[in-house]
């Protein structure tokens, strides 16, 4: 029995626009696309930029004179504007392209790491994040503790899945350089409260850095009512190609902060002795960037914006309720982090009984259904809580109630076959 839930997109219509969710798997089950927040998929507006690119502009940027390389530049840089205007930036030359999230945190790890006073940060210095954050934002920090001498602290978790802040006037402090915090987990789905955070993180001076990664796929981003510093998220989980991620800096901060990679292109002269850089953003991106993966980006941008970014957010404010209430009628099925749909993103973690996440997953894939199983790049949340693994389904624009439906079925069926 399908719901009609108040506030759905017209999933009926939209699904038309990505081939790969009539694909039919093993046994005829057809595709019941719940990883999203691993990976989106692809509409056929960005596939048909992409083809476009390659078969009419290809070239790459700013070096050539010809007609091609011109086109090809234009459209790299059509597409920073319209990434800029998606999240409220107030300048273009704020926004880095990277090749994922991973790269744009390691990115501002090591601009800090080499940079001089007042951003330097040394053994007298400390950096925050919580203890539920993916590895690409845990590991850069530890790296640059351990280069640096800089100490690591965190938030901890409550047992409902949020950060604890009772301690956050100890935790961040006058030692403190950058915050470093997701807005929504990966793994829970617990949206954080970033005004308490860099309301304290401004008040001792210190640096603001979001990982955006599972919120700018899924809710109007606006970097500057955050008022971080930094802001980096992805390109393939937002119906954009891979290979592309973005990191939002503070012009200011762009200035001064110095490059990590060297190369072409992030210069402005060079001799045998030393060289000057080109302002930012070209600062940070050296060597040929990922030109179709920018281009498709800025496709997918105009994708989600057809749509709206509220609407989106609202359709799966929807889909979440409903699946939170129907995964907790599942007998012995425990959700890691909040059980309600306030707060809390589109991607829901659990546990069934001590059946092993990598059978569930599998069981359930045998039925057509795509989830993903394991620590999600967010081990030290199941270490946190217990547990070796969860499974996590994760919803999008185009899930619709019979997919949950199509879960809470399959999952009973994992519970019969494991007796
Ligand atoms: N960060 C991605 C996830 O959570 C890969 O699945």
């Amino acid at each position: 029995m399908t719901q009609q839930l108040p506030g759905l997109l017209d999933t009926e219509t939209l699904r038309k626009d990505f081939p790969i969710l009539d694909r039919v798997l093993h046994d005829g089950k057809k595709l019941v696309y719940l990883d999203n927040a691993a990976t989106s998929q692809t509409p056929r507006q960005v596939l048909d930029v992409l083809t476009e690119y390659y078969e009419q502009h290809n070239a790459n940027v700013h070096r050539g004179v010809h007609v091609l390389a011109e086109e090809a530049t234009a459209l790299y840089e059509g597409a920073r504007d319209k990434v800029a205007e998606f999240i409220n930036a107030p300048s273009r030359n704020e926004v880095i392209f990277t090749k994922n999230a991973s790269e744009s945190l390691n990115l501002v790890a090591n601009m800090l790491g080499w940079a001089d006073e007042p951003y330097r940060v040394d053994s007298d210095t400390e950096i925050v994040i919580t203890e539920m954050e993916h590895h690409s934002n845990i590991v850069p920090w530890q790296l640059l503790g351990q280069r640096t001498g800089a100490k690591l602290k965190w938030f901890g978790l409550t047992d409902d899945g949020r950060l604890d802040l009772s301690n956050i006037d100890e935790i961040i402090n006058e030692k403190t350089k950058i915050v470093s915090f997701t807005l929504v987990s990966n793994i829970m789905g617990t949206v954080n409260p970033v005004e308490a955070i860099v309301r304290r993180a401004q008040e001792v001076g210190a640096l603001v850095c979001i990982d955006a990664s599972q919120a700018a796929p899924h809710m109007p981003l606006d970097v500057q009512a955050l008022q971080a510093d930094f802001v980096a998220f992805t390109g393939h989980k937002m119906c954009g190609p891979t290979g592309i991620g973005v990191l939002w800096g503070r012009q200011e901060l762009l200035e001064d902060l110095p490059p990590f990679l060297g190369g072409g292109e992030m210069i402005e002269t060079v001799s045998m002795h030393s060289s000057t850089y080109a302002p930012a953003p070209h600062k940070f991106e050296a060597g040929t960037p990922p030109i179709s993966q920018a281009i498709g980006l800025g496709a997918a941008v105009d994708y989600l914006n057809s749509i709206g970014m509220d609407k989106i957010a609202q359709h799966e404010h929807a889909i979440t309720e409903y699946a939170v209430g129907r995964l907790q009628e599942v007998p012995d099925l425990r959700i890691i982090g909040p059980t309600t749909a306030e707060d809390r993103g589109a991607a829901i973690s659990f546990t069934l009984g001590d059946i092993h996440p990598h059978d569930v997953g599998q069981v359930l894939d045998e039925q057509g259904i795509a989830v993903r199983v394991g620590h999600h790049c967010a081990r030290p949340v199941c270490l946190r809580y217990g547990i070796p693994a969860t499974t996590r389904a994760s919803f999008y624009l185009y899930s619709t109630p019979a997919e949950v439906d199509a879960l809470v079925e399959g999952l009973e069926h994992v519970r019969n076959f494991f007796g």
